[in-house]
């Protein structure tokens, strides 16, 4: 197969150029050539050389324009060039794999094939060949284009000896499922089974980021679905896994909040490529098995379910080497937030509790929104069309109150050191007390939204406390 067409960049022939001068086979290969082939569009190109790659790149940086800086990582023996908007590895052809967790620092010199099959998928050990007696030809040796055509993840070897030079391949193969709709090959994913337990040497940022990728699919079901059915979920994200069931007491039930959480995940997707927001959406309900309790009148009940699930967010980001940062926050809030606007489109929607919510989901308030409408996940149609005509009056509302108002980002016109000045108090619990109950009275609408109206209030509420205005 001739593939010179997808080789207009200047940059191949640049390649091409020093392989001939320094006479030594180089290579287009991995994720560049399987993405010609999925018609996706890639800015990372690996190249393999049948020589030493970090010597290689040296040589085709000097025959590129401009002046390139070429970084090696010694211990993998790879050099990187960044080159227009692209980023070009090289890399010399091994007899053994490598991966960022091993110790081993030297891997003996192969050929292509060697290098090839100890790569983690067919579809990710094909190769172009950039030397002049066959440029432009296809280099398959494992019938990657067949395992493309049907849609399959397999590896090269035996997959026990792919998985076991890094384990965290297993996590690649159900992102590649997840990310293009390919189906794991039976005995690759009975080895995913079978060397689970392997992934623990492997490092969480690593992990994370595969899984990251997963839930940055448009349907991360089927990932998550794939993760639990080969026992990985179990070791990476235990509780997640303690969302499932559904169990029957006196005749009631309660719905499986894995699925459901899986459900809701997929439903957000079309609304949002926040990575963030849609983590919210896998922890919302988190707290609810820790929560969960059997009440013969009422049934089951998940009471605090949102204040338990907020508290485990941190944990669980620490867990999964995710940032503990202002992404963690806003995961943390959406969480203790999302069963607001349901309960306010169960009632009668005052200007009150908008106003309230308004204030406590500042800019997030959006966010919020799509997560409690990729909430509504009943079987019941009539139900569904309610819930989603009261949320079209819940965010109607929202957007009355904050044109009135101005709350989402606001800030109650008296502040602690007018407090303190006026009673001549130092910091403590007298000034928290009555900055909440001012802010609380404008909140619930008692009090208009002004200093002067606030002022008068804080002197009343201030002598009910038995505070003296230093002026008196
Ligand atoms: N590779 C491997 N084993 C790994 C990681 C990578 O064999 N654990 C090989 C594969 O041949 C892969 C290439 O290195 O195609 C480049 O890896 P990477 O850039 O991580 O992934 P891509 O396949 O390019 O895919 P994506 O860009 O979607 O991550």
């Amino acid at each position: 197969m001739d593939l010179t067409a997808h080789l207009k960049h200047p940059v191949f022939k640049k390649v091409a150029a020093a392989a001939s001068a320094l006479d030594i086979p180089a290579y287009v290969v991995g994720g560049y050539v399987r993405d010609i082939f999925l018609k996706r569009s890639s800015k990372d190109i690996d190249f393999v050389v049948v020589g030493d790659g970090v010597e290689f790149a040296q040589k085709v940086a000097d025959r590129l324009k401009g002046n390139h800086k070429v970084s090696v990582f010694r211990n993998f023996g790879t050099a990187m060039i960044h080159f227009d908007d692209f980023q070009l590895e090289f890399v010399g052809a091994r007899k053994e794999s490598y991966h960022p967790d091993s110790r081993k620092p030297e891997v003996a010199g192969g050929t292509l094939e060697d290098d090839q099959k100890r790569r983690d998928f067919t579809i990710n050990a094909l190769a172009i060949s950039l030397n002049k007696d066959d440029y432009g030809s296809l280099v398959d040796p494992f019938d990657g284009i067949g395992d493309l055509e049907k849609r399959i993840i397999r590896t090269p070897l035996d997959p026990d000896i792919t998985f076991s030079d890094d384990p965290l391949r297993m996590m690649r193969a159900i992102r590649f499922s997840t990310q293009l709709g390919f189906t794991i090959f039976p005995e690759t994913l009975n080895s995913i089974r079978l060397n689970r337990e392997r992934i623990k040497i492997v490092s969480g940022e690593r992990i994370s980021e595969e899984l990251n990728k997963i839930i940055l699919t448009s349907k991360p079901s089927v990932g998550f679905n794939l993760l639990d059915e080969v026992g990985l979920l179990e070791l990476i994200f235990p509780q997640f896994l303690a969302l499932k069931g559904a169990e029957t007491r006196e005749g009631k039930g309660h719905k499986d909040n894995f699925h459901h959480t899986l459900e809701v995940l997929d439903r957000i997707c079309p609304n949002t490529d926040d990575l963030w927001l849609r983590w919210a959406a896998i922890l919302h309900d988190i707290g609810k098995p820790a929560t969960r309790r059997y009440l013969p009148d009422l049934g089951w009940t998940f009471h605090g379910h949102e204040v338990k699930g907020s508290r485990m967010v941190p944990q669980i980001f620490r867990q999964l080497r995710l940032p503990l940062n202002d992404k963690m926050k806003f995961v943390q809030k959406i969480v203790a937030l999302h069963l607001r606007p349901i309960v306010l489109s169960e009632e009668e929607v005052t200007d009150s509790a908008i106003r309230r919510l308004l204030f406590e989901a500042g800019d997030d308030i959006d966010d919020l929104m799509t997560l409690c409408e990729a909430d509504i996940t009943s079987k019941n149609r009539e139900k569904v069309k309610r819930y989603m005509a009261n949320f079209t009056v819940v965010r109607q509302k929202l957007k009355e109150i904050e044109e009135k108002d101005k709350v989402r980002n606001w800030q109650p016109p008296i502040t602690g050191e007018t407090i303190m000045q006026t009673f001549g108090l130092n910091p403590g619990k007298e000034v928290g007390l009555l900055k909440t109950a001012i802010r609380e009275a404008i909140l619930d609408g008692k009090l208009g939204n002004n200093y002067e109206e606030a002022y008068q209030f804080m002197l009343s509420e201030g002598k009910t406390m038995g505070l003296v205005p230093v002026n008196e």
